[in-house]
């Protein structure tokens, strides 16, 4: 027998044995400290509500929120078999998203990366370490597009674009889940989250309404998700928000007819923490059994933390409220889950208390998470003062000097302890003596006394290394900001440092795209380390003094004030587009204070060598359905040190259906150069990229003009232009 109908035999062998209360118990997700054998109190992500359930509902329960290392998860695999009737083991999924002790950058720095080879590498180790340590499905990549820096949890995204968020979705899900997740004990099966647009929540407010047009979220939002899907991914998790007036997880136009019926998604379907029952206060269910009818019946078959299933599910079916196969649909896939990674003959998979000793947060790892750091930093200013030279003393001051918060949001594995600091990092490359560090204050309050010791610092030395930023905790879930510049006090510690006319560089530590005034006018050279992950000191040590030079673009813009925001590179063009930029001209698209344009564009990112572009050509300029086009560049490497360069191609539609943005990223290249290298870069371009929603939500093209862009940022670059015939 093929072992594809072996695994539906067990299946349905096990649906006939098992009762309606066993079956709907399956469908709860708890978290870890539930259950018998667990150590200690886990990890809180959400509200805690009274559950009112049973030790019986426990014990017949399907999956697990959490579990820390192998020998606690042992632990409650163990105790459950004990006393489930039928013997089906947990499922246990955690949140793995940048690492499990060996903790990388965070996303939207991986995202800065544009390097997907190196992302999948991350999340490669990222499964191995926590697979060692007991678990099984990861509730990552989070693959949500962002325009929004208020919003926390940009942090956990690869930022504003969807064909960048998708390249990285589907490296994240190759990195956790291996060529084929059921034989490879050593990855972790991905879950694709928040479906759907949970980035795009009005005022940058966590959980708040999202409303959007069914084409802006076809055409920006899903394709990411889309691609992790397309890449294998096992599972998805609904958002918190509503979509078009529904919430996600009772929205049965979204989870039933798009991703199960249109897509054929047959995995299976989580909710977010305790999103079911929020279809009460979201105000679309009047009590739990009202929420939990809507959300089985929109295809949600585990529930994330609250009850409402196993209380009301077995009293909807006995009134025929809904039916009961439709249970046995979500019982089924959550039992395949467990056939397919192998559960049944070996509950504890992966789980090993020696390998976990000997592998999670090995020299190895953190050497791969160092690289990345690397090129995760973006190099946003320098006027000669970077790289630093070995010989010249240094006052390191800021929050951020001697500091484990570097880690960013959901490292709840990682150690802040054993994270390399800035200090530590930059003792290693030169003599202590020409070190000398102070704090200057904390990250929002500070002391007179602090102020007059850095300042007595600086005052020796030849340059000042500020290293500042947000603390983890300002940004990531639920952590929101409606003011998006550093702390005050932080800002003022810059004013009394600038005094001293020395030259100032700035290493910024923070979890979203800023407004960086008062920082980028300030500053000689500015360097977004963004949360580096474990090991930070030795990766921003290795950027400051030029033994890797800095390669990292943004993946979103950096607004030029909050009230820009959204401010994102593919925008329309509106019928009043700012083109004179003139005072004189008042009934144009613009605002009176301040430029349309962000301080900072997606894609930029400099370096410490130059590089030139020449010779930009396009292999012709007509393009038919089935032919393709060249487009191609020169990049030389004009300077003094070796880079590299993240190439980008841009496209935009002159005249289409419906209005389209004056840019898409539609290619990129990341290319090393040595010093007075010149490389030849090739982009091809089809008709098939050229499609997007219309008016009917056809998915096709124009024919018609269109033009490309290549360049060094989404603002800069040769321009060039062909036309679309069908
Ligand atoms: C809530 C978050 O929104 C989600 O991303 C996470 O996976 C769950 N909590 C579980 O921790």
């Amino acid at each position: 027998m093929e072992a594809k109908q072996m695994t539906d035999v067990r299946v349905t062998k096990l649906l006939e044995k098992m009762t309606l209360d066993e079956k709907i118990d399956q469908l709860m997700q708890l978290a870890a400290f539930f259950y018998d054998g667990a150590s200690s109190d886990g990890e809180i992500t959400g509200p805690m509500e009274d559950l009112g359930i049973s030790k019986q509902t426990i014990h017949n329960s399907g999956s697990v929120l959490g579990g820390s290392g192998a020998k606690e998860v042992i632990s409650i695999q163990k105790e459950h078999l004990k006393t489930n009737r039928l013997g089906i083991p947990l499922l246990i999924m955690a949140d793995i998203i940048h690492g499990f002790k060996t903790i990388f950058p965070v996303p939207l720095a991986i995202g800065s990366s544009w390097d997907v080879r190196l992302a999948e590498k991350s999340a490669e180790i990222a499964a191995l370490e926590a697979s060692v340590a007991g678990v099984h499905v990861t509730f990552a990549p989070m693959v949500d597009l962002v325009r929004d820096p208020r919003w926390g949890r940009v942090m956990e995204t690869t930022g504003e674009d969807p064909f960048l968020n998708g390249e990285f979705a589907k490296a994240f899900v190759r990195g956790f889940q291996g060529e084929n997740v059921t034989n490879d004990t050593n990855r972790v099966a991905a879950c694709v989250k928040h479906f759907a647009a949970y980035g795009a929540p009005e005022g940058g407010r966590d959980y708040n309404t999202v409303n959007m047009s069914e084409r802006d979220l076809r055409e920006n939002y899903l394709p990411a998700y889309k691609a992790a899907l397309d890449a294998g991914a096992q599972m998805v998790m609904t958002a918190f928000n509503t979509v078009d007036g529904i919430p996600a997880s009772g929205n049965e136009k979204l989870m039933r007819e798009l991703l199960r019926d249109e897509w054929g998604f047959d995995g299976v379907v989580i909710s977010d923490w305790g999103a079911i029952k929020e279809m009460i206060p979201h105000g679309i269910a009047a009590d739990e059994s009202e929420a939990a009818k809507k959300g089985l019946k929109a295809g949600v078959d585990i529930e994330m933390m609250t009850s409402t299933y196993v209380k009301n599910l077995q009293t909807l079916v006995e009134q025929g409220g809904i039916s009961e196969e439709l249970i046995n649909e979500s019982v089924r896939r959550i039992l395949q889950l467990k056939e397919k990674l192998g559960l049944f003959e070996n509950p504890y998979r992966g789980a090993n208390e020696q390998l976990e000793e000997e592998l999670v947060f090995s020299e190895e790892h953190r050497q791969i998470a160092c690289e990345l750091a690397t090129k995760s930093s973006v190099l946003l200013k320098n006027k000669h003062v970077l790289p630093l030279d070995r010989e010249q003393k240094v006052a390191l001051i800021g929050p951020f000097a001697h500091n484990g918060d570097v880690l960013g949001p959901w490292s709840w594995a990682g150690s802040r302890e054993n994270a390399v600091k800035v200090d530590e990092g930059i003792k290693t490359k030169i003599d202590p003596v020409n070190l000398i560090v102070a704090q200057g204050c904390d990250i929002d309050t500070g002391t007179e006394e602090q102020v007059a010791k850095a300042v007595q610092a600086a005052s020796t030395a030849d340059v000042i290394v500020l290293a500042l930023g947000e603390r983890s905790e300002m940004s990531g879930e639920a952590g929101c900001r409606a003011d998006i510049r550093l702390p005050q006090v932080q800002l003022d510690l810059i004013k009394e440092m600038k005094k001293l006319t020395k030259p100032i560089a700035i290493v910024l530590f923070n979890g979203r795209p800023l407004d960086l005034h008062g920082v980028l006018d300030q500053a000689d050279a500015v360097l977004e380390a963004w949360y580096p992950g474990s090991e930070a000191g030795t990766a921003i040590a290795d950027l400051l003094y030029g033994d890797v030079n800095p390669s990292g673009k943004l993946p979103m813009s950096f607004p030029y004030s909050v009230g820009q925001v959204p401010v994102y590179y593919n925008h329309y063009n509106t019928g009043r587009p700012d083109i004179n930029k003139s005072p004189a001209e008042r009934y144009v698209s613009k605002y009176l204070d301040i430029p349309n344009e962000p301080l900072l564009p997606f894609g930029f990112g400099l370096s410490y060598t130059t590089f030139q572009y020449s010779d930009t050509k396009i292999s012709s300029d007509t393009l038919t359905s089935d032919s393709e086009i060249t487009i191609s560049t020169h990049i030389t490497n004009t300077g003094n040190v070796a880079g590299e360069e993240v190439v980008q191609l841009y496209v935009r539609d002159m005249v289409g259906e419906v209005v389209r943005p004056i840019k898409e990223l539609k290619g990129y290249e990341k290319v090393h150069l040595n010093p007075g290298e010149k490389k030849e870069v090739t982009f091809i371009l089809t008709e098939e990229q050229l499609r997007y929603f219309h008016a009917d939500l056809s998915f096709t093209s124009d024919p018609g003009k269109f033009t490309v862009f290549v360049g060094p940022n989404s603002v800069d670059g040769a321009e060039l232009t062909f036309e679309l015939i069908n």
